[in-house]
C-alpha cells in the first residue's frame, strides 16, 4: 500500500483538492508510470460520457480504466435519450440507478457538476473531464505531473501560460494550483482574450519579454469552436505575434520545457516542426495523462469503499 493512495468522493475542480491531495495524485501517477500495478478483481463499472469532442481525455481515461481492470460501460451521446431531451441530471441519475460506480463527464456547461454532486439521490462518483471554459482538473494534474517529473518541485519555478486565456479551462485550472504550489506565473497572448481574472494569479507580459527567462512555456490552444478568432487574426498573424517560432524556441533556456494540452493548431500556437522538438514535452503530457488518470480513478473508487 502506497502512502500516495488517497480517497476522493469526486474530482470536479482543482480548488476542491488540497495541496497534499494534488501531490499524492501526481506521485501516484509517477508510481503507475514506474510500473506499480492495481487490477481490481471485484466489479467496478465506469462510464465515460463525452458531450463535447475529445481524443486525449476520453481515450486516456479509457486506457487508465482498462489498465486498472474496470468494466467500461459504453455511452454514446448520439444514440442516447439525450436526443429526446433527457437532461444531464436525468442521464446521470440513470447511471447511478443502474449501479455505475464512476461517471467521467465532459460537458459544455460551466459547473455542470454542481447539481450532480449536491444531489442526495445520485450516488455515482463524478470525475470532471472538462466543463466548458470552466475547469479541466485531469489535464491540470497531468501537466503538474509532467512539470514535477522534470524539475522535482513547483516552488520558485517561472511558468508562462500563453494564448487564448479567457476560453481555456486548462489555464484556469493551472493558474490556481500552480500559484498555490509556489510557482511564479506570467500570462501572455492577445489582450482581447485576457480578463482581469488572471491578474490575481500572475503578471501580464508579452511572450518576447519572458521567453528566455521561464522554466515552463505553456501554450494554449486557440479555441476556435468557442469564438471566431479569424475575425481578429489571420493564422499567420497570430503565429507571428503570439506563437512559438523557431526564433523564440531558440531563445528558450536549454533547461526550459515547452508544453501544450493539445490538440495543437500546428503553425498557429506552435510551428509545426517544433511540436516534437527536444524541449517539447507535449507527447510526454499525453502519456502522463494515462497514469495520472489511473491515480484519479483509483482515488474515487477508494472513496466509495
Ligand atoms: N487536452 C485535451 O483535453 O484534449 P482532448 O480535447 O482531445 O481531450
Amino acid at each position: 500500500m502506497s502512502s500516495n493512495q488517497i480517497a476522493l468522493k469526486n474530482l470536479v475542480s482543482m480548488e476542491a483538492l488540497s495541496n497534499e491531495e494534488v501531490m499524492a495524485l501526481i506521485k501516484r501517477g509517477i508510481e503507475f508510470k514506474n510500473g506499480a500495478k492495481v487490477h481490481y478483481d471485484d466489479q467496478h463499472i465506469v462510464a465515460n460520457l463525452f458531450f463535447e469532442s475529445s481524443t486525449r481525455t476520453h481515450k486516456a481515461f479509457e486506457v487508465a480504466e482498462l489498465k486498472l481492470g474496470c468494466d467500461l460501460l459504453d455511452f454514446d451521446v448520439k444514440t442516447s435519450s439525450v436526443n429526446k431531451g433527457e437532461t444531464l441530471y436525468d442521464t446521470i441519475l440513470t447511471m447511478s440507478a443502474l449501479g455505475v460506480d464512476v461517471c467521467v463527464i465532459r460537458h459544455p456547461e460551466v459547473d455542470y457538476y454542481k447539481e450532480l454532486i449536491e444531489s442526495p439521490t445520485i450516488t455515482t462518483s463524478i470525475v470532471n473531464g472538462g466543463d466548458g471554459s470552466g475547469q479541466h482538473p485531469s489535464q491540470s494534474l497531468l501537466d503538474l505531473m509532467t512539470i514535477y517529473q522534470e524539475f522535482g518541485r513547483f516552488d520558485g519555478l517561472k511558468v508562462a501560460i500563453a494564448g487564448d486565456l479567457d476560453h481555456s479551462r486548462v489555464a484556469k485550472s493551472n493558474m490556481q494550483i500552480l500559484k498555490r504550489l509556489g510557482a511564479e506565473l506570467y500570462f501572455a497572448g492577445p489582450e482581447e482574450w485576457r480578463s482581469q481574472e488572471f491578474a490575481g494569479y500572475g503578471q501580464f507580459v508579452t511572450i518576447d519579454e519572458v521567453i528566455d527567462q521561464v522554466d515552463v512555456m505553456m501554450f494554449l490552444r486557440v479555441q476556435h469552436e468557442r469564438h471566431d478568432y479569424e475575425s481578429i487574426f489571420s493564422k499567420e498573424n497570430y503565429h507571428r505575434l503570439h506563437g512559438l517560432t523557431q526564433e523564440r524556441y531558440d531563445r528558450m533556456k536549454e533547461t526550459a520545457i515547452l508544453m501544450h494540452p493539445a490538440p495543437v493548431n500546428r503553425d498557429v500556437e506552435i510551428a509545426d516542426h517544433l511540436v516534437e522538438a527536444p524541449k517539447s514535452r507535449i507527447v510526454e503530457q499525453m502519456t502522463n495523462g494515462v497514469f495520472v488518470r489511473m491515480a484519479i480513478i483509483e482515488a474515487v473508487l477508494k472513496g466509495r469503499e
